[in-house]
């Protein structure tokens, strides 16, 4: 294929080429008229000047309404005052579809109103940014994951049971076999893989049924999970700090661009270097009570709990050793206290948050045991997975990050729902 895209015209100087694409914008001065043209990788504008057109092409102009879609053939030449940095002397211009009214307008609307619109709002700067940014973040994962000889390893979607507590399950009727659930995590699948191939990363939809309506929950999103054998606590957080500078450095690399149209300062991200700091969850308390927040040792850290943390570092943080009490049922506990688990959580600043969860897992059959009768879990569900317990258990570790809490981190968002295509939320599932 040949095409020629807008991203392209740098090469194209001086020839005629034809471009494909929707109209974004038009303006007339005089005997001129402007029409801005989009096409998915850029803005050029294409100049019809009365008199040196042919009277029904400088016409065609008065019918293309925003968002119709034409081709237009012409010269390209450099203009510094042009949106992208082109121009085109337009000697063609082929109507493809008249657009009706288009209801995106840029006038503000009202986050509902462009939501229900999601299909076309994607069209807009704003969008092509963000998920472009989404798009590195996924690329600079797999390139991290495959340069270090892990296997992609894809886990089931439809699942017998829960992996990450069982109040936040999709369940759906599946044939004969009663009920399946939608993955909350591929963790389970991943130690499998681990015992198999030694490293492996899973990477795909998760879903939860979480009745919460905050910024920072999808009731369906995209998480990549790690797991490698003989890992300890120690080395998953080496791990995790690896990749996290892995993919902010390069987002700022090769999307500055994008993180520019969204206005995002980016002095934070540039912080994001090997060694990020470390503490333990006792520590965060001891940060939490000195800056007055009423908090009691043994509950999980609340968002607020979390920014408190995290504003006292300019990079993300790990904070290590939670109450086992508030953590799943797989995590290991440490042997120097059992109150707690071998567990990190890396919090975003700015903010942000809970990016990655992640822990060693408990590799002692008996002890696993007894963790999911204490969650009253269904053993017979997880009799493949005691399995691994079973047949060369070895110490063993992972986590998950999810894409869009990133991506909303990164892009420097109030809101995940515009970092991913098409949001669910527990109040939308349309588009
Ligand atoms: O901390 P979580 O629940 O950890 C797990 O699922 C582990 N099984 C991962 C592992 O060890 N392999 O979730 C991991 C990350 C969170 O830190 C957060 O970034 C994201 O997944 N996440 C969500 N993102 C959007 N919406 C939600 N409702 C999310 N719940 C978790
Ligand atoms: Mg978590």
């Amino acid at each position: 294929m040949s095409r020629t895209y807008i991203e392209d015209l740098p090469g194209t100087v001086g020839q005629s080429v034809t471009l494909h694409g929707w109209l974004y914008n038009k303006r007339s001065s005089g005997r001129i008229r402007f029409v801005v043209m989009r096409d998915g990788t850029g803005l050029v504008q294409g100049v019809l000047a009365k008199g040196s057109v042919p009277e029904d092409l400088f016409n065609r102009f008065d019918e293309l309404t925003q968002e119709s879609s034409f081709s237009m053939t012409g010269v390209v030449r450099r203009e510094q005052r042009a949106p992208g940095g082109f121009e085109m002397d337009v000697s063609e211009l082929t109507i493809i579809h008249v657009a009706h009214e288009y209801p995106i307008t840029p006038k503000e609307h009202g986050i509902d109103f462009l939501m229900d619109r999601r299909h076309l709002w994607l069209r807009s700067s704003r969008q092509h940014a963000i998920l472009r940014v989404r798009h590195q973040v996924i690329r600079s994962i797999r390139e991290f994951f495959d340069g270090r000889g892990f296997l992609l390893m894809d886990a089931p979607i439809f699942t017998p049971a829960a992996c990450e507590g069982t109040s936040t399950l999709f369940e759906t009727k599946y044939f004969d076999l009663g009920s399946a659930y939608l993955t909350q995590s591929g963790q389970l699948y991943g130690e499998a893989g681990a015992m198999a191939f030694g490293k492996v990363y899973v990477f795909g939809p998760t879903f939860r049924a979480e009745k919460s309506k905050t910024r920072r929950h999808l009731t369906e999103f995209w998480m990549v999970e790690p797991e490698v054998a003989f890992n300890d606590l120690n080395d998953n957080m080496d791990l995790a700090e690896e990749m996290l500078e892995h993919i902010v450095q390069s987002v700022l690399k090769h999307r500055m661009p994008e993180l520019q149209t969204l206005g995002r300062n980016v002095a934070m991200l540039e912080n994001v270097r090997r060694p990020l700091p470390r503490i333990s969850y006792d520590e965060a308390v001891a940060i939490l009570l000195k800056n007055g927040t009423a908090f009691e040792w043994g509950n999980d850290l609340g968002g607020t709990d979390e920014t408190v943390v995290s504003q006292q570092f300019d990079r993300p943080v790990m904070v290590h050793r939670y109450p086992s009490a508030v953590k799943a049922f797989y995590m290991k506990r440490d042997p120097e206290n059992p109150k707690v688990a071998l567990a990190v959580d890396v919090l975003a600043p700015e903010g942000y948050g809970e990016i990655i969860g992640g822990s060693q897992r408990e590799d002692d059959l008996d002890l696993l045991l007894s963790r999911i009768k204490e969650h009253s879990l269904p053993q017979e569900a997880f009799e493949w997975y005691l399995d691994l317990r079973r047949y060369g258990s070895v110490p063993h570790a992972g986590f998950g990050l999810g894409v869009e809490r990133t991506v909303s981190w990164i892009c420097g968002l109030d809101h995940l729902r515009e970092t991913i295509p098409f949001p669910r939320m527990i109040y939308r599932l349309t588009p």
